[in-house]
């Protein structure tokens, strides 16, 4: 028997592949983004399975909407169609789902629903879910440091005041503790301007496994390996 392992409780995955796990089949792009939705439901039944307390994946980036408009619309229509169908499901079985990001870019209507998801799930207590989306970890400092300047600018705060865990508490995810294992899949072995902040202590692991082909397997060598 293997001993027992130390085991993340927050996990934070940039799902990276979904494109060319679609061109390897002469397929369009969009179609290798339907097929990543089964691996985000893979994924967080692992993790539930696991008991890892917070996931956070990496859905849409800041840089993502210079894609080609034909693929922006097509991921818009899936996140739409995800927080459709998905929600419910997400909600049976606990889990409590966080946005973070830039929202303002999306559509009123994806808006509201992520707000609805929000608030339908916020008592849950089974799994964190935070879905990055319209995200960047530079995005998430400028953020913080506005909200910061806003203060010393209104003569509520001196700057000599401004410390790390101030800045931190203006952050994404300053409720959560910070990850402390980082999957990345595709390939690709770089960091993308996901949670730049948050991972300076995070371990990373990377594998050749495209998104829409992860299994359990593969999550359970991210595991032993850590
Ligand atoms: C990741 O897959 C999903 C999103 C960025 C939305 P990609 O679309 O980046 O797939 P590859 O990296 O081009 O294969
Ligand atoms: C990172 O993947 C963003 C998401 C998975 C949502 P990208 O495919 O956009 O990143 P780069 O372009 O390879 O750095
Ligand atoms: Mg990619």
């Amino acid at each position: 028997m293997n001993p027992p392992n130390r085991k993340p409780r927050h996990l934070a995955v940039i799902m990276d592949g979904n494109g060319r796990w679609a061109e390897r089949r002469n397929r369009p792009r969009s179609l290798g983004h339907r097929a990543g939705v089964r691996a985000v439901q893979v994924c967080l039944e692992f993790c539930l399975e696991q008991g890892i307390e917070a996931l956070t994946l990496f859905a849409f980036s800041s840089e993502n909407w210079n894609r080609p408009a034909e693929e922006v619309g097509a991921l818009m229509k899936l996140f739409l169609r995800m927080l459709d169908n998905e929600v419910e499901e997400l909600h049976r079985r606990g889990a409590r789902i966080v946005f973070i990001g830039e929202r303002g870019e999306f559509s009123q209507l994806i808006q509201d629903k992520m707000a609805r998801a929000e608030a339908l799930t916020r008592n849950n207590t089974a799994i964190t879910a935070n879905i990055a989306a319209g995200y960047g970890g530079r995005w998430d400092i400028v953020n913080a440091t506005r909200r910061l300047a806003a203060e010393v600018a209104a003569g509520r705060l001196r700057p000599e005041e401004i410390d790390e865990s101030m800045l931190n508490r203006q952050l994404s995810l300053a409720d959560q503790d910070p990850p402390d294992l980082f999957i990345r899949t595709g390939g690709d072995l770089r960091v993308s301007n996901f949670l730049l902040w948050q991972l300076a202590y995070t371990e990373l692991w990377f594998t050749e496994t495209l998104w829409p082909d992860l299994d359990e397997t593969t999550l359970r060598q991210a595991l032993d390996d850590f």
